[in-house]
This record gives C-alpha cells, structure tokens and sequence, in this order.
C-alpha cells in the first residue's frame, strides 16, 4: 500500500469480494504443485507486505491506553475522524486534567500513529450561559467544500444535562482553533412538550445530547442526536454552510423523529449500497450496554432496529464500551471500523477506545466480532472472531 498525493490508501491490488486474498498480477509460476503452492504463498505475503506497507505490524489493541506520537494517551473521546487530503484528523473530548481544552485534534496518515494537533476548541472559546460554565461531548468536524470551512458541531452542555444544546464552531483549518458561532437547539417546538419540563422544550424545541454529523454521497450534510429526553432520535439536514438547519424545517423532507421513543443514544451511522445504519447505544449514562444497529433505505428514515450486531463474550455490554463513529476502512468498500468509548467515570480522562473491524455481508446485515488485538491484514482476510475477553 501507498499513499498517492491525493492521499488516498491505495492497496497495489484491485479490491476483491470482503473476505478474499489480494488478486496478485501476472506472473510466471513454476510446474510442480509443491513449488508453484509456495511460490504462490511468498507472493501472497509479498502482495500483503506491499498492501499494507508500514501498516503491516501496527496492533490495534482495544481497551487498551494508546499513546499518541508524544507519548501522551489520546485525549479524544466520542470522537469521530476527518478525512481530508492524505491526513485523517481524530477530533474528540479533551479531558487532560488541568488543561483548558475542551476538543482536540490528532493527525495520522495511518489510523494508527496519532500526532496532537493541539487544541481545536478551549473553554474560553465557549460562551458563558446565565453566568454558568459549558462544557463539550461527542464533538466532531466536518468540511464543507462550499464555504472551505471546518465545521464543528458539539453537544454544548451544562451541570445537570438541562442546557442540552447544539454548540457549532467553525474554522479555515483543519487543527483550529474554531471559532465558536452558536448554541441551538436546531429543531424547535414541534411537539407538545409538558409545561414543566425541565429542559424546556417547549420553549426552545428537542433536547440535544449525544450527536453526530454525517455527510451522503450527494454531499448533503446531517446532524444526528437524541432529543425529546434522550426519547427519540433527529436526524436534521443541515444549510449549505452547514452550520444550522436546512430551512424552512419540514418533517419527513428536511428532518425526521427516528427510532421514536427508544431512548437511544451514541448514534453512529454509516452508509454502504443505498443503506443506511445507525449503530445506536442504550441509555445507561456511563455504563455499557447492548448495541443496537437500525437499517434504512433513506437517510431519513424510518429505520428498523435489528439487534445488536456484536458477537462473543461481552457483546452485550459492546465490549465494555459505548458507539461514537463508524469509519469506513481505507480502500475498502463494505469494510469499517467500529469506534466505541470505554468510559472510566471514576477517571474519565482514562477512558479507552475501543475500536474494531467488521465488514457488512452481501445480505447487508453486519457483525461485529471481538478481537484483543487486530492489524490492516483483517480487511484482506475473512473478519472472524478471535477469542472473546
Ligand atoms: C452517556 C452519553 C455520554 C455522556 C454520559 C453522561 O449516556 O453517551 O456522552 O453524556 O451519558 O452520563
């Protein structure tokens, strides 16, 4: 494998069906069986070494602490990657202890050496709100070819969960540090909320907690995050600049209530051969539980929940840890990593990632298997499942 300029992953091998060894050029092979079988063993290995480059011998390990290129643990948590030129940049929650950072940036051309970018957004950078301090969960940044902008978007949150609005920042580049816009609640008073909800939804419109940003293949650009009390799940198209809601809001056009009342959260979607996925999460704050993964033929839905796609010895716990965002493998269609966050509430700075590979089947459904360690050779080879923990 290669990084072109475009910087794009290129295996030196034409993409075969998930699951198949790497389709080797034309060569000429020895006679006997017994040679020509070894023959074709090295050059398979050769295919491999060349495939995955530098990449053959990084471990993903999940769960455990993974140190970026200063051997500082990775600080970014329910996070999500961009994928711009050659760079794939991780944006997530910054919980150094003592440090005034509420999102950083890592870089990598690999998936696997992360070096910190810094900063992306402070807490000075946050507005105050009736005197009170904000904080940031489960940002991630999008670009937006349109403008040339960065684009952040964040669960803007104060003590008590009550706040619970859409905080969106911007930046001309990818590390920032952003520039904070605004704090919204993007879909407002559609429903009849009770009077005295604490959240206020009646006068300000769904909650907004656990969130996610996803752009289609046509470029439309959506904010994803559970509202109504954490009940219900909005999926919002986003305006050309995509910093805000397509305008006028229309329900079933622009915007959609999915997986209505529920309650989940963590909502990681993904898109392969006109489907849609949501992996989502229970709502067990900190503590893990099943996943779930919903499919639909729109965007908008309406999605339907098929269960929990992880497979093996603490599945139903998602491997101790909770969705924050599919990435699709490099160069390999049908192929994604699964990001999840095992939170440590007694030390969140300490909470570990967990990711892992899986692939989705020819009927479209998809498992995730657990594995202790895993390397770039599993998008070659049939993703089985090793030993659960
Ligand atoms: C989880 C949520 C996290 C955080 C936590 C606080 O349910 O996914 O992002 O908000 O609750 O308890």
């Amino acid at each position: 494998m290669h990084l072109s300029s475009a910087g794009q992953f290129h295996f030196n091998y034409q993409p075969t069906a998930a699951g198949s060894r790497p389709a080797l050029g034309p060569v000429q092979v020895a006679k006997s069986p017994a040679v020509h079988s070894r023959l074709l063993a090295a050059l398979a290995a050769l295919g491999l070494l060349l495939a995955h480059g530098s990449l053959a011998g990084n471990q993903f390990t999940p769960g455990a602490v993974w140190l970026d290129t200063s051997n500082n643990p990775i600080q970014a948590h329910g996070g999500g990657i961009l994928h711009t030129g050659k760079t794939y940049y991780w944006y997530g929650e910054d919980r150094t202890p003592g440090g005034s950072g509420v999102v950083a940036c890592y870089s990598s051309t690999n998936l696997f050496d992360w070096q910190r970018e810094g900063v992306a957004l402070s807490r000075f950078d946050l507005p105050r709100i009736n005197g009170e301090r904000c904080f940031v969960e489960r940002p991630k940044v999008i670009f937006n070819p349109r403008t040339g902008k960065y684009v952040m978007w964040m669960h803007l949150e104060q003590n008590g969960y009550r706040y619970s609005r859409a905080g969106i920042a911007v930046s001309d580049t990818p590390a920032g540090r952003f520039k904070f816009l605004q704090a919204i609640r993007p879909v407002a008073n559609t429903n009849a909320f009770p009077t005295d909800d604490n959240a206020e939804q009646n006068l300000y419109g769904g909650t907004f907690r656990d969130m996610n940003l996803f752009v289609d293949d046509d470029g439309q650009a959506y904010v994803l995050y559970s509202s109504e009390g954490n009940w219900t799940l909005y999926i919002v198209r986003l305006n050309d600049d995509f910093t805000g809601p397509a305008t006028p809001l229309v329900e079933g056009q622009t915007w959609a209530r999915v997986l209505a009342r529920k309650m989940r959260e963590g909502a990681a979607p993904f898109t392969y051969l006109h489907r849609y996925y949501l992996i989502t999460s229970a709502c067990t704050g900190w503590a893990p539980n099943a996943a779930d993964c919903a499919v639909a033929t729109n965007i908008l839905g309406p999605y339907a929940m098929q269960g929990n796609p992880c497979v093996g010895t603490n599945a139903s716990r998602t491997f101790e840890a909770q969705s924050t965002f599919v990435l699709p493998a490099p160069d390999r269609p049908g192929q994604f990593i699964f990001m999840a966050d095992e939170w440590r509430p007694q030390n969140l700075p300490d909470s570990r990632y967990v990711w892992l590979p899986f692939t989705v089947a020819t009927n479209g459904t998809i498992a995730i298997p657990w594995r202790q360690t895993w390397d770039w050779s599993v998008f070659s080879d049939p993703l089985e499942a090793t030993p659960a923990r």
